[in-house]
């Protein structure tokens, strides 16, 4: 497949791999793959699938929406531009095998581990790391356990926590304007060509927990995962708020 471009002529070349949620495709610049989004849901380590339609079209344009406000402010990330409804340019990036968490109300396992009522507010928001690894269902870990495993060097953890923050000073507000509580989310960094760290991934209500902020009506896939019904509804929602009209789909 040819595309156009006034910069580059990119031709998407082989799958380098295949997620739950996205394909990545290769280019023929060695330095940027295309991410596709697909409608796939899957939950509890992949125990629960499911497909929510439009998904893949919500999650594509919010993260590109959501990833071009986090640049102006100075973060670095792998996305470069647009490429149709379901496909992104990135960078290729090196991922590292950490999940990192920022919450700023209690809600999902951390509810389930403090015994705290979901809907707590947290004061200071809290940063916590997991281990990447679908056979182990991604454990929590701390940054002992990250040098252990060396994961990231101490160097490379302190940005991607500081980072993390400075992601969620960024975001808490923008979407909180469009009335969306921003409850907790998933965040993924990768080294780029000459080890430089970039945010990866996706930004979108599969990674994010979304309030409504008057009635706390969840708008993302814990409707999928607790089966609240009004799945696809949920993500329109949040299309609408934060890019749009919404997709028909
Ligand atoms: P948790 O409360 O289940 O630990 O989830 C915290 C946040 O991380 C929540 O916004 C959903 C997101 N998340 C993912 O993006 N991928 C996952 O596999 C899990 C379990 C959570």
């Amino acid at each position: 497949m040819k595309r156009q471009d006034p910069s580059v002529s990119l031709e998407q070349r082989d799958k380098l791999y295949e997620g739950k949620a996205k394909i990545v495709y290769a280019t023929s610049d060695r330095n940027m793959v295309i991410q596709y989004f697909k409608d796939d849901a899957t939950a509890f380590n992949a125990l629960k699938k499911g497909t929510i339609v439009g998904k893949g079209v919500v999650n594509n344009r919010m993260s590109a929406t959501l990833f071009s406000r986090l640049a102006k402010a100075g973060v670095p990330t792998h996305y470069i531009r647009t490429l149709s409804d379901r496909e992104m340019l990135c960078r290729r990036l090196d991922i590292i095998k950490i999940e990192t968490i920022v919450r700023n109300v209690v809600a999902g396992s951390l509810a389930k581990r403090t015994g705290l009522e979901e809907g707590t507010p947290i004061r200071q928001p809290i940063v916590e790391l997991y281990l990447k690894s679908d056979p182990l269902g991604d454990p929590m870990i701390n940054e002992d356990h990250v040098r252990m495993l060396s994961l990231a060097t101490p160097v490379e953890l302190a940005w991607m926590k500081r980072m993390a923050l400075k992601i969620n000073a960024v975001l808490r507000p923008h979407l909180l304007k469009r009335d969306l509580v921003l409850v907790d989310f998933k965040l993924e960094f990768g080294r780029g060509a000459g080890r430089k760290l970039y945010l990866g991934d996706e930004i979108s209500p599969d990674t994010c927990r979304l309030w409504d902020r008057a009635t706390r009506e969840k708008l993302d896939k814990d409707r999928f995962r607790r089966d609240l019904g009004g799945v696809e509804d949920a993500y329109q929602e949040v299309y609408r708020r934060l890019v749009g009209e919404p997709t028909g789909a």
